[in-house]
């Protein structure tokens, strides 16, 4: 029988290399871990305070070429990315020193538009990186999708009926995605290196709005604009 699938709605989560990798991790490894937000006394980075690691001049080089994956993950979306204006209003790092770590729970970031992630430090063992939808379309009946019970109904996993997906953090790689999609990483074998990622927040103005000389724009004062 002939038919045909419409793939509909795709969420698109970007992954780029970092050109300035090997230099950027041979020159801040060290000085990075310095800014890791210790999520075993702080609830969120935020709490930790250490939310300015795109302050140091050192680390320049890496978030002006953030800019250029940004303007990459706006292609894809057909945006005129000329007319925005970004801004990292957040950045922190984040650590797993050894196998007992504890994984990053299920969560979004608010009051950003987007957000990425660097994997300065990671090999194969690392943690996944996952992204979850919390509900699927597709899931037309209750449980379709449900793997927990006795008589499931799904044989298999795709790309339709997932609710969860996992990219694979390729050292030297950043990914960016929307701030209010939930994701979380997890632990899927004994880790055999030190995991350091730079993380964080962006909010991408229009040029237009941040010229109003109202007092609208000026809590981003206080922020790093990219350009
Ligand atoms: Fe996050």
């Amino acid at each position: 029988m002939n038919y045909k699938i419409h793939e509909l709605f795709p969420l698109v989560v970007y992954q780029g290399d970092v050109k300035c990798h090997q230099e950027f991790k041979e020159k801040n490894l060290e000085s990075l871990k310095e800014y890791w937000f210790n999520g075993y006394i702080n609830e969120s980075p935020e709490y930790s305070g250490r939310i300015f690691a795109h302050h140091n001049l050192e680390y320049k080089v890496f978030f002006e070429e953030l800019r250029t994956h940004i303007d990459n993950y706006f292609d894809t979306l057909l945006i005129d990315y000329s007319k925005l204006d970004y801004h990292v209003i957040k950045s922190w790092v984040g650590c797993h020193f050894d196998d007992e770590t504890p994984s990053v729970k299920p969560h979004t970031h608010n009051e950003s538009n987007l957000s990425f992630v660097y994997y300065t430090n990671t090999d194969e063992t690392s943690d996944k990186f996952c992204v979850a939808q919390q509900q699927n379309k597709n899931e037309s009946v209750g449980d379709l999708f449900q793997t927990a019970i006795q008589r499931n109904l799904i044989t298999g996993y795709n790309k339709y009926n997932c609710n969860v997906y996992t990219i694979t953090p390729k050292e030297g790689s950043m990914v960016i995605f929307p701030s209010n999609i939930g994701h979380f990483t997890q632990k899927f074998t004994k880790r055999e290196c030190e995991r350091v990622v730079i993380a964080g927040d962006i909010s991408n103005f229009e040029e237009r709005i941040c010229r109003l000389p109202s007092g609208f724009h000026s809590s981003i004062a206080m922020v790093r604009s990219l350009k």
